[in-house]
Protein backbone atom coordinates (compact mmCIF):
# COMPACT_ATOMS: atom_id res chain seq x y z
CA UNK A 1 0.00 0.00 0.00
CA UNK A 2 1.81 3.53 -0.97
CA UNK A 3 2.96 5.07 2.33
CA UNK A 4 1.55 8.83 3.03
CA UNK A 5 4.05 10.63 1.44
CA UNK A 6 5.82 9.62 -1.64
CA UNK A 7 9.56 10.48 -0.95
CA UNK A 8 11.50 11.41 -4.33
CA UNK A 9 12.67 7.91 -5.97
CA UNK A 10 15.95 8.55 -8.05
CA UNK A 11 14.56 5.44 -10.87
CA UNK A 12 11.04 8.00 -11.05
CA UNK A 13 10.24 7.17 -14.34
CA UNK A 14 10.04 3.47 -14.33
CA UNK A 15 7.10 1.99 -12.30
CA UNK A 16 7.55 -1.37 -10.66
CA UNK A 17 6.81 -3.05 -13.51
CA UNK A 18 9.07 -1.24 -16.11
CA UNK A 19 6.51 0.55 -18.08
CA UNK A 20 6.76 4.35 -18.00
CA UNK A 21 5.48 6.01 -15.31
CA UNK A 22 2.07 7.33 -16.64
CA UNK A 23 -1.22 7.45 -15.52
CA UNK A 24 -4.04 6.63 -18.54
CA UNK A 25 -7.29 8.24 -18.43
CA UNK A 26 -10.19 8.10 -20.46
CA UNK A 27 -12.93 10.12 -21.04
CA UNK A 28 -15.71 8.66 -21.41
CA UNK A 29 -17.77 11.88 -22.27
CA UNK A 30 -15.42 12.06 -25.23
CA UNK A 31 -13.72 8.52 -25.50
CA UNK A 32 -10.58 10.75 -25.35
CA UNK A 33 -7.73 9.13 -23.60
CA UNK A 34 -4.91 10.76 -21.99
CA UNK A 35 -1.29 10.17 -20.86
CA UNK A 36 -0.56 11.88 -16.98
CA UNK A 37 2.97 11.96 -16.07
CA UNK A 38 3.31 10.43 -12.60
CA UNK A 39 6.43 11.73 -9.99
CA UNK A 40 6.95 11.12 -6.66
CA UNK A 41 3.42 9.12 -6.45
CA UNK A 42 1.41 12.28 -7.94
CA UNK A 43 0.14 13.66 -10.99
CA UNK A 44 -0.02 17.77 -11.06
CA UNK A 45 -3.60 19.08 -10.85
CA UNK A 46 -2.85 21.50 -14.08
CA UNK A 47 -2.26 18.05 -16.34
CA UNK A 48 -5.67 17.96 -15.51
CA UNK A 49 -7.00 20.90 -17.64
CA UNK A 50 -6.70 19.58 -21.20
CA UNK A 51 -9.47 17.28 -20.20
CA UNK A 52 -12.89 18.91 -21.86
CA UNK A 53 -15.72 17.84 -24.11
CA UNK A 54 -15.48 21.25 -26.05
CA UNK A 55 -12.69 23.46 -26.90
CA UNK A 56 -13.13 26.61 -25.36
CA UNK A 57 -14.04 24.93 -21.74
CA UNK A 58 -11.94 25.54 -18.73
CA UNK A 59 -11.05 22.07 -18.46
CA UNK A 60 -10.90 19.45 -15.59
CA UNK A 61 -10.16 20.35 -12.31
CA UNK A 62 -9.86 18.02 -9.06
CA UNK A 63 -11.85 18.79 -5.87
CA UNK A 64 -10.36 17.86 -2.46
CA UNK A 65 -12.40 20.24 -0.13
CA UNK A 66 -9.76 20.19 3.25
CA UNK A 67 -7.01 18.75 0.73
CA UNK A 68 -7.25 15.35 2.18
CA UNK A 69 -5.61 14.04 -0.29
CA UNK A 70 -3.44 16.74 -2.07
CA UNK A 71 -0.12 17.80 -1.95
CA UNK A 72 0.73 21.36 -1.62
CA UNK A 73 4.05 21.17 -1.98
CA UNK A 74 7.80 19.48 -2.15
CA UNK A 75 9.13 19.73 1.43
CA UNK A 76 12.37 17.92 2.81
CA UNK A 77 11.61 18.82 6.22
CA UNK A 78 9.72 16.63 8.10
CA UNK A 79 8.45 12.97 6.88
CA UNK A 80 5.61 11.30 8.47
CA UNK A 81 4.27 7.60 7.66
CA UNK A 82 1.16 7.35 9.64
CA UNK A 83 0.61 4.08 9.12
CA UNK A 84 4.16 2.96 10.65
CA UNK A 85 3.88 5.74 12.97
CA UNK A 86 6.75 7.13 12.11
CA UNK A 87 7.83 11.16 12.31
CA UNK A 88 11.65 12.33 11.41
CA UNK A 89 13.21 15.80 10.98
CA UNK A 90 15.47 16.21 8.34
CA UNK A 91 16.03 12.41 7.94
CA UNK A 92 16.60 11.90 12.17
CA UNK A 93 13.82 10.65 13.75
CA UNK A 94 11.53 11.98 16.58
CA UNK A 95 13.38 9.46 19.08
CA UNK A 96 16.52 10.01 18.28
CA UNK A 97 16.28 13.98 18.78
CA UNK A 98 14.49 13.77 21.99
CA UNK A 99 16.88 11.49 23.25
CA UNK A 100 20.40 13.21 22.31
CA UNK A 101 19.13 16.86 21.18
CA UNK A 102 17.68 20.39 22.36
CA UNK A 103 14.83 22.33 21.23
CA UNK A 104 17.45 24.50 19.89
CA UNK A 105 19.77 22.94 18.12
CA UNK A 106 16.37 21.00 16.32
CA UNK A 107 14.72 24.02 15.48
CA UNK A 108 18.48 24.87 13.74
CA UNK A 109 17.71 21.64 11.84
CA UNK A 110 14.58 22.25 10.45
CA UNK A 111 15.35 25.47 9.29
CA UNK A 112 18.57 25.06 8.21
CA UNK A 113 18.86 21.78 6.69
CA UNK A 114 21.87 19.89 8.79
CA UNK A 115 22.91 19.41 12.88
CA UNK A 116 24.68 22.38 13.77
CA UNK A 117 28.39 22.11 15.08
CA UNK A 118 29.34 23.78 17.99
CA UNK A 119 30.30 27.10 16.85
CA UNK A 120 27.02 27.32 14.86
CA UNK A 121 24.77 26.02 17.82
CA UNK A 122 27.39 28.64 19.71
CA UNK A 123 26.61 31.33 17.79
CA UNK A 124 22.73 30.28 17.18
CA UNK A 125 21.82 30.41 20.97
CA UNK A 126 23.58 33.41 21.30
CA UNK A 127 21.57 35.47 18.57
CA UNK A 128 18.64 33.90 20.18
CA UNK A 129 18.96 34.55 23.57
CA UNK A 130 20.03 38.46 22.67
CA UNK A 131 16.56 38.65 20.98
CA UNK A 132 14.34 37.42 23.43
CA UNK A 133 13.34 40.88 25.08
CA UNK A 134 10.35 42.76 23.24
CA UNK A 135 9.83 46.32 22.33
CA UNK A 136 8.45 48.02 25.78
CA UNK A 137 5.16 49.62 23.58
CA UNK A 138 4.15 46.18 23.06
CA UNK A 139 3.32 46.08 26.54
CA UNK A 140 0.71 48.89 26.14
CA UNK A 141 -0.69 46.20 23.15
CA UNK A 142 -1.08 43.99 26.32
CA UNK A 143 -2.67 46.32 28.65
CA UNK A 144 -5.61 46.66 26.36
CA UNK A 145 -6.88 43.47 26.59
CA UNK A 146 -9.52 42.23 29.42
CA UNK A 147 -8.00 40.61 32.39
CA UNK A 148 -9.57 37.66 31.27
CA UNK A 149 -8.42 37.67 27.87
CA UNK A 150 -7.65 34.12 26.32
CA UNK A 151 -3.67 34.18 25.90
CA UNK A 152 -4.07 32.84 22.39
CA UNK A 153 -5.93 35.89 21.35
CA UNK A 154 -3.70 37.10 23.03
CA UNK A 155 -0.41 35.55 21.35
CA UNK A 156 -1.73 36.17 17.98
CA UNK A 157 -2.32 39.98 18.80
CA UNK A 158 1.50 40.58 19.66
CA UNK A 159 3.31 38.13 17.36
CA UNK A 160 1.26 40.54 14.18
CA UNK A 161 2.61 43.31 16.03
CA UNK A 162 6.14 42.13 15.69
CA UNK A 163 5.66 42.87 12.06
CA UNK A 164 5.42 46.68 12.58
CA UNK A 165 8.04 46.53 15.01
CA UNK A 166 10.32 45.24 12.02
CA UNK A 167 9.31 47.30 8.59
CA UNK A 168 12.94 45.59 7.39
CA UNK A 169 11.21 42.18 7.43
CA UNK A 170 9.24 43.05 4.57
CA UNK A 171 12.32 42.73 2.56
CA UNK A 172 11.58 38.94 2.42
CA UNK A 173 13.84 38.25 -0.51
CA UNK A 174 17.20 39.58 1.77
CA UNK A 175 19.03 36.45 3.40
CA UNK A 176 19.84 38.61 6.76
CA UNK A 177 16.42 39.56 7.30
CA UNK A 178 15.38 36.45 6.97
CA UNK A 179 17.63 35.49 9.30
CA UNK A 180 16.65 38.18 12.09
CA UNK A 181 13.11 37.58 11.24
CA UNK A 182 13.79 33.67 12.26
CA UNK A 183 15.69 34.80 15.20
CA UNK A 184 13.74 37.33 16.60
CA UNK A 185 10.30 35.52 16.28
CA UNK A 186 12.09 32.01 18.11
CA UNK A 187 13.45 34.27 20.54
CA UNK A 188 10.20 36.62 21.30
CA UNK A 189 7.13 34.31 21.01
CA UNK A 190 7.98 32.47 24.60
CA UNK A 191 8.23 36.34 26.09
CA UNK A 192 4.95 37.02 24.24
CA UNK A 193 3.42 33.97 25.72
CA UNK A 194 4.91 34.74 29.28
CA UNK A 195 3.53 38.26 28.74
CA UNK A 196 -0.06 36.67 28.08
CA UNK A 197 0.04 34.18 31.05
CA UNK A 198 0.90 37.35 33.73
CA UNK A 199 -1.44 39.62 32.21
CA UNK A 200 -3.92 36.89 32.96
CA UNK A 201 -2.78 36.64 36.40
CA UNK A 202 -2.60 40.50 36.61
CA UNK A 203 1.61 39.53 37.77
CA UNK A 204 4.33 42.13 36.71
CA UNK A 205 5.85 41.06 33.66
CA UNK A 206 9.36 39.35 34.12
CA UNK A 207 11.93 40.04 31.66
CA UNK A 208 14.50 37.42 29.82
CA UNK A 209 17.50 35.98 31.74
CA UNK A 210 19.89 35.91 29.50
CA UNK A 211 21.73 33.09 31.78
CA UNK A 212 19.46 30.55 31.46
CA UNK A 213 18.31 28.18 28.78
CA UNK A 214 15.14 28.71 26.56
CA UNK A 215 13.58 26.25 28.32
CA UNK A 216 14.31 27.39 31.61
CA UNK A 217 14.25 31.29 30.30
CA UNK A 218 10.61 30.47 29.26
CA UNK A 219 9.41 28.62 32.78
CA UNK A 220 11.45 31.70 34.66
CA UNK A 221 9.25 34.35 32.81
CA UNK A 222 6.16 32.51 33.91
CA UNK A 223 6.71 31.93 37.30
CA UNK A 224 9.40 33.94 38.78
CA UNK A 225 8.15 36.35 41.72
CA UNK A 226 10.00 38.40 44.26
CA UNK A 227 12.97 35.83 44.41
CA UNK A 228 16.63 37.65 42.74
CA UNK A 229 16.55 34.78 39.81
CA UNK A 230 13.94 32.33 38.87
CA UNK A 231 15.83 28.61 37.89
CA UNK A 232 13.44 26.04 37.67
CA UNK A 233 13.97 22.40 38.49
CA UNK A 234 15.90 20.27 35.94
CA UNK A 235 13.24 17.72 35.52
CA UNK A 236 10.31 20.52 34.35
CA UNK A 237 12.84 22.38 32.47
CA UNK A 238 14.39 18.76 30.65
CA UNK A 239 10.71 17.71 30.25
CA UNK A 240 9.73 20.93 28.55
CA UNK A 241 12.55 20.99 26.32
CA UNK A 242 11.50 17.74 24.70
CA UNK A 243 7.97 18.85 24.41
CA UNK A 244 9.17 21.62 22.78
CA UNK A 245 11.04 19.19 20.38
CA UNK A 246 7.92 16.77 20.02
CA UNK A 247 6.04 20.32 18.93
CA UNK A 248 8.54 21.76 16.43
CA UNK A 249 7.12 20.97 13.25
CA UNK A 250 4.41 18.19 11.81
CA UNK A 251 4.64 19.00 8.15
CA UNK A 252 1.69 20.49 6.10
CA UNK A 253 -0.92 20.32 8.72
CA UNK A 254 -3.62 23.25 9.38
CA UNK A 255 -1.75 25.85 10.50
CA UNK A 256 1.28 25.68 8.47
CA UNK A 257 -0.89 25.75 5.22
CA UNK A 258 -1.93 28.87 7.01
CA UNK A 259 1.33 30.43 7.17
CA UNK A 260 2.70 29.18 4.21
CA UNK A 261 -0.96 30.18 2.19
CA UNK A 262 -0.57 33.46 4.10
CA UNK A 263 3.32 33.90 3.51
CA UNK A 264 2.73 33.24 -0.48
CA UNK A 265 1.40 36.53 -0.89
CA UNK A 266 4.79 37.93 -0.02
CA UNK A 267 4.11 39.45 3.03
CA UNK A 268 6.68 39.62 6.21
CA UNK A 269 7.06 36.44 8.17
CA UNK A 270 6.02 37.87 11.46
CA UNK A 271 1.97 38.10 9.33
CA UNK A 272 2.63 34.81 8.33
CA UNK A 273 3.19 33.46 11.64
CA UNK A 274 0.70 35.14 13.30
CA UNK A 275 -1.97 33.20 10.80
CA UNK A 276 -0.37 29.94 12.11
CA UNK A 277 -1.07 30.89 15.42
CA UNK A 278 -4.64 32.01 14.55
CA UNK A 279 -5.03 28.18 13.19
CA UNK A 280 -3.16 26.47 16.09
CA UNK A 281 -5.99 28.39 18.42
CA UNK A 282 -9.02 26.09 17.37
CA UNK A 283 -9.88 22.75 19.32
CA UNK A 284 -9.58 20.67 16.24
CA UNK A 285 -5.73 21.08 15.80
CA UNK A 286 -3.36 22.76 18.35
CA UNK A 287 -6.41 23.64 20.67
CA UNK A 288 -7.14 20.29 21.32
CA UNK A 289 -4.79 20.00 24.39
CA UNK A 290 -6.39 22.45 26.57
CA UNK A 291 -9.85 20.58 25.21
CA UNK A 292 -8.67 17.10 26.63
CA UNK A 293 -7.87 18.67 29.70
CA UNK A 294 -11.44 20.06 30.01
CA UNK A 295 -13.02 16.49 29.06
CA UNK A 296 -10.67 14.70 31.54
CA UNK A 297 -12.65 17.03 34.20
CA UNK A 298 -15.45 16.75 32.77
CA UNK A 299 -15.54 12.75 32.82
CA UNK A 300 -13.92 12.75 36.52
CA UNK A 301 -13.90 9.31 37.67
CA UNK A 302 -12.73 6.49 35.84
CA UNK A 303 -16.53 4.83 36.46
CA UNK A 304 -17.63 7.74 34.06
CA UNK A 305 -15.58 6.75 31.46
CA UNK A 306 -18.15 3.96 29.78
CA UNK A 307 -21.11 6.47 29.54
CA UNK A 308 -18.57 9.32 28.07
CA UNK A 309 -17.26 6.94 25.00
CA UNK A 310 -20.97 6.13 24.47
CA UNK A 311 -21.49 9.65 24.24
CA UNK A 312 -18.80 9.96 21.99
CA UNK A 313 -19.83 6.65 19.66
CA UNK A 314 -23.72 8.82 19.85
CA UNK A 315 -21.39 11.78 18.35
CA UNK A 316 -22.64 13.85 21.17
CA UNK A 317 -18.76 14.46 22.20
CA UNK A 318 -15.41 14.03 20.55
CA UNK A 319 -12.68 12.32 22.26
CA UNK A 320 -10.26 15.28 21.94
CA UNK A 321 -6.79 13.74 21.85
CA UNK A 322 -7.62 11.03 19.75
CA UNK A 323 -7.53 10.61 15.86
CA UNK A 324 -5.15 12.05 13.39
CA UNK A 325 -5.50 12.92 9.51
CA UNK A 326 -2.49 11.00 9.06
CA UNK A 327 -1.75 9.39 11.77
CA UNK A 328 -3.94 5.84 11.68
CA UNK A 329 -1.38 4.36 14.08
CA UNK A 330 -0.16 5.55 17.62
CA UNK A 331 1.16 9.17 17.37
CA UNK A 332 5.09 8.59 18.49
CA UNK A 333 5.20 11.71 20.00
CA UNK A 334 2.66 10.86 22.73
CA UNK A 335 4.28 7.64 23.37
CA UNK A 336 7.11 9.64 24.14
CA UNK A 337 5.51 11.78 26.23
CA UNK A 338 4.02 9.12 28.27
CA UNK A 339 7.71 8.89 29.58
CA UNK A 340 7.78 11.97 30.84
CA UNK A 341 4.52 11.29 33.37
CA UNK A 342 6.59 10.15 36.25
CA UNK A 343 9.75 11.82 36.42
CA UNK A 344 7.50 14.94 36.15
CA UNK A 345 5.11 14.04 38.92
CA UNK A 346 8.27 12.92 41.15
CA UNK A 347 9.34 16.69 40.59
CA UNK A 348 5.71 18.47 41.24
CA UNK A 349 2.90 16.63 42.19
CA UNK A 350 0.66 13.78 40.74
CA UNK A 351 -1.96 14.66 38.85
CA UNK A 352 -4.99 12.27 39.33
CA UNK A 353 -6.68 12.94 35.96
CA UNK A 354 -3.53 10.37 34.21
CA UNK A 355 -5.36 8.14 35.51
CA UNK A 356 -8.68 8.34 33.75
CA UNK A 357 -6.28 9.06 30.45
CA UNK A 358 -4.52 6.15 31.15
CA UNK A 359 -8.22 4.27 31.22
CA UNK A 360 -9.95 6.20 28.67
CA UNK A 361 -7.30 5.53 26.32
CA UNK A 362 -7.34 1.54 27.37
CA UNK A 363 -11.25 1.19 26.73
CA UNK A 364 -11.06 3.45 23.30
CA UNK A 365 -8.17 0.61 22.00
CA UNK A 366 -10.41 -1.96 23.15
CA UNK A 367 -12.92 -0.41 21.57
CA UNK A 368 -14.14 -1.88 17.64
CA UNK A 369 -15.81 1.94 17.24
CA UNK A 370 -12.42 3.60 17.75
CA UNK A 371 -9.99 0.85 16.35
CA UNK A 372 -12.00 0.51 13.15
CA UNK A 373 -11.72 4.10 12.40
CA UNK A 374 -8.05 4.21 13.23
CA UNK A 375 -8.21 6.23 16.31
CA UNK A 376 -4.89 6.44 18.60
CA UNK A 377 -3.84 8.87 21.31
CA UNK A 378 -2.51 12.06 19.24
CA UNK A 379 0.44 14.44 20.48
CA UNK A 380 -2.39 16.35 22.59
CA UNK A 381 -3.81 13.39 24.62
CA UNK A 382 -1.38 13.66 27.42
CA UNK A 383 0.91 16.69 27.09
CA UNK A 384 -1.77 18.99 28.88
CA UNK A 385 -1.53 16.67 31.90
CA UNK A 386 2.19 17.30 32.20
CA UNK A 387 1.43 20.89 31.62
CA UNK A 388 -0.97 20.86 34.47
CA UNK A 389 1.52 19.23 36.66
CA UNK A 390 3.82 22.22 36.05
CA UNK A 391 1.46 24.49 37.22
CA UNK A 392 0.65 25.97 33.93
CA UNK A 393 -3.36 26.80 33.55
CA UNK A 394 -5.33 25.14 30.61
CA UNK A 395 -5.79 28.04 28.40
CA UNK A 396 -1.84 28.55 28.10
CA UNK A 397 -1.34 24.85 26.96
CA UNK A 398 -1.84 25.87 23.08
CA UNK A 399 0.18 29.22 23.70
CA UNK A 400 2.84 26.53 25.14
CA UNK A 401 2.47 24.36 21.61
CA UNK A 402 2.98 27.22 19.50
CA UNK A 403 6.46 28.63 21.03
CA UNK A 404 7.99 25.33 19.78
CA UNK A 405 5.84 25.50 16.39
CA UNK A 406 6.55 28.83 15.20
CA UNK A 407 10.70 27.26 14.54
CA UNK A 408 8.66 24.75 12.56
CA UNK A 409 6.06 27.70 10.74
CA UNK A 410 9.83 29.66 10.16
CA UNK A 411 11.40 26.76 8.71
CA UNK A 412 8.68 26.39 6.19
CA UNK A 413 7.89 29.37 5.29
CA UNK A 414 11.81 29.95 3.99
CA UNK A 415 11.45 26.33 2.32
CA UNK A 416 8.44 28.12 0.41
CA UNK A 417 10.09 31.28 -0.52
CA UNK A 418 13.10 29.11 -1.87
CA UNK A 419 10.80 26.77 -3.72
CA UNK A 420 10.86 28.35 -7.28
CA UNK A 421 7.56 26.08 -8.06
CA UNK A 422 5.61 28.02 -5.39
CA UNK A 423 3.54 31.25 -5.93
CA UNK A 424 0.25 33.06 -4.38
CA UNK A 425 -1.88 30.42 -3.44
CA UNK A 426 -5.57 30.97 -4.99
CA UNK A 427 -7.15 27.78 -5.03
CA UNK A 428 -10.42 27.77 -7.52
CA UNK A 429 -14.10 26.49 -6.77
CA UNK A 430 -16.84 24.34 -7.83
CA UNK A 431 -19.38 27.16 -8.45
CA UNK A 432 -23.17 26.28 -7.01
CA UNK A 433 -24.84 29.58 -6.77
CA UNK A 434 -27.62 31.34 -9.39
CA UNK A 435 -25.94 33.12 -12.66
CA UNK A 436 -27.22 36.42 -14.35
CA UNK A 437 -29.96 37.69 -12.35
CA UNK A 438 -32.27 40.49 -13.54
CA UNK A 439 -31.80 43.01 -10.15
CA UNK A 440 -34.82 43.31 -8.31
CA UNK A 441 -35.89 46.67 -6.63
CA UNK A 442 -37.12 47.05 -3.34
CA UNK A 443 -40.99 47.47 -3.91
CA UNK A 444 -40.71 44.32 -5.99
CA UNK A 445 -39.36 42.04 -3.51
CA UNK A 446 -41.86 39.84 -2.02
CA UNK A 447 -41.49 36.59 -0.63
CA UNK A 448 -41.16 35.21 3.71
CA UNK A 449 -40.13 37.87 5.92
CA UNK A 450 -37.25 35.96 6.94
CA UNK A 451 -34.55 38.36 9.01
CA UNK A 452 -31.23 36.80 9.44
CA UNK A 453 -29.49 37.21 12.72
CA UNK A 454 -30.52 36.66 16.26
CA UNK A 455 -33.77 38.35 17.17
CA UNK A 456 -33.33 42.31 17.69
CA UNK A 457 -32.26 43.06 21.07
CA UNK A 458 -34.63 45.58 22.47
CA UNK A 459 -31.87 48.00 24.83
CA UNK A 460 -32.24 46.94 28.70
CA UNK A 461 -32.85 50.79 29.59
CA UNK A 462 -33.92 54.15 27.41
CA UNK A 463 -30.53 55.09 25.16
CA UNK A 464 -29.06 58.12 27.26
CA UNK A 465 -30.93 61.11 26.31
CA UNK A 466 -33.86 59.60 24.92
C1 LIG B 1 -2.97 18.22 16.02
O1 LIG B 1 -2.20 17.71 11.21
C2 LIG B 1 -1.34 17.64 12.14
O2 LIG B 1 -0.24 17.19 11.99
C3 LIG B 1 -1.81 18.21 13.46
C4 LIG B 1 -0.88 18.02 14.64
C5 LIG B 1 0.39 18.82 14.50
O3 LIG B 1 1.39 18.46 15.14
O4 LIG B 1 0.36 19.86 13.81
O5 LIG B 1 -0.56 16.67 14.81
C6 LIG B 1 -1.53 18.54 15.94
O6 LIG B 1 -3.78 19.02 15.62
C7 LIG B 1 -3.38 16.87 16.53
C8 LIG B 1 -4.93 16.65 16.45
C9 LIG B 1 -5.55 17.31 17.66
N1 LIG B 1 -7.00 17.34 17.53
C10 LIG B 1 -7.78 16.57 18.32
O7 LIG B 1 -7.34 15.76 19.15
C11 LIG B 1 -9.27 16.82 18.15
C12 LIG B 1 -10.00 15.49 18.06
N2 LIG B 1 -9.65 14.85 16.80
C13 LIG B 1 -10.51 15.01 15.69
O8 LIG B 1 -11.27 16.14 15.62
C14 LIG B 1 -9.97 14.45 14.38
O9 LIG B 1 -9.46 13.22 14.65
C15 LIG B 1 -8.96 15.26 13.61
C16 LIG B 1 -9.43 16.65 13.36
C17 LIG B 1 -7.66 15.31 14.34
C18 LIG B 1 -8.73 14.57 12.29
O10 LIG B 1 -9.94 14.63 11.60
P1 LIG B 1 -10.10 14.00 10.13
O11 LIG B 1 -8.82 13.50 9.61
O12 LIG B 1 -10.85 14.99 9.32
O13 LIG B 1 -10.96 12.71 10.39
P2 LIG B 1 -12.52 12.65 10.32
O14 LIG B 1 -13.10 13.81 11.08
O15 LIG B 1 -12.89 12.47 8.90
O16 LIG B 1 -12.80 11.33 11.17
C19 LIG B 1 -12.85 10.06 10.56
C20 LIG B 1 -13.85 9.28 11.41
C21 LIG B 1 -15.21 9.97 11.52
O17 LIG B 1 -16.15 8.95 11.76
P3 LIG B 1 -17.29 8.64 10.61
O18 LIG B 1 -18.04 9.95 10.40
O19 LIG B 1 -16.51 8.23 9.38
O20 LIG B 1 -18.14 7.56 11.20
O21 LIG B 1 -13.38 9.22 12.77
C22 LIG B 1 -14.27 9.92 13.62
C23 LIG B 1 -15.11 10.82 12.75
O22 LIG B 1 -16.40 11.05 13.36
N3 LIG B 1 -13.43 10.69 14.55
C24 LIG B 1 -13.66 10.83 15.84
C25 LIG B 1 -12.58 11.57 16.34
N4 LIG B 1 -11.74 11.87 15.34
C26 LIG B 1 -12.29 11.33 14.22
N5 LIG B 1 -14.68 10.37 16.63
C27 LIG B 1 -14.57 10.71 17.94
N6 LIG B 1 -13.57 11.41 18.49
C28 LIG B 1 -12.55 11.88 17.73
N7 LIG B 1 -11.56 12.58 18.27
Amino acid sequence: MATEQQTTDASAGKGVSGETDTLTVTDNRTGKTYELPITDGTIRGLDLRQIKVKDDEFGMMSYDPAFTNTASCRSSITYIDGDAGILEHRGYSIETLCENSSFLEVAYLLIWGELPTKPQLERWTYDITHHTYVHEDLKHLFEGFRYDAHPMGMLLSGVGALSTFYPDAKQINDPEERYMAAVRLIAKIPTLAAYSYRHNMGFPYVYPDNDLSYAENFLSMVFKKTEPKHVPKAELTKALDVLFILHADHEQNCSTNAVRGVGSSDVDPYSAVAAGVAALYGPLHGGANEAVLRMLRRIDTVDNIPDFLARVKDREEKLMGFGHRVYKNYDPRARIIQGYLDPIFEATEYNPLVEIARELEKQALEDEYFTSRKLYPNVDFYSGIIYEAMGIPTDMFTVIFAIPRTAGWVAQWMEMKEDPEQKIARPRQIYTGSRERDYVQMADREGPEKIVGPPARRPKRPRRGA
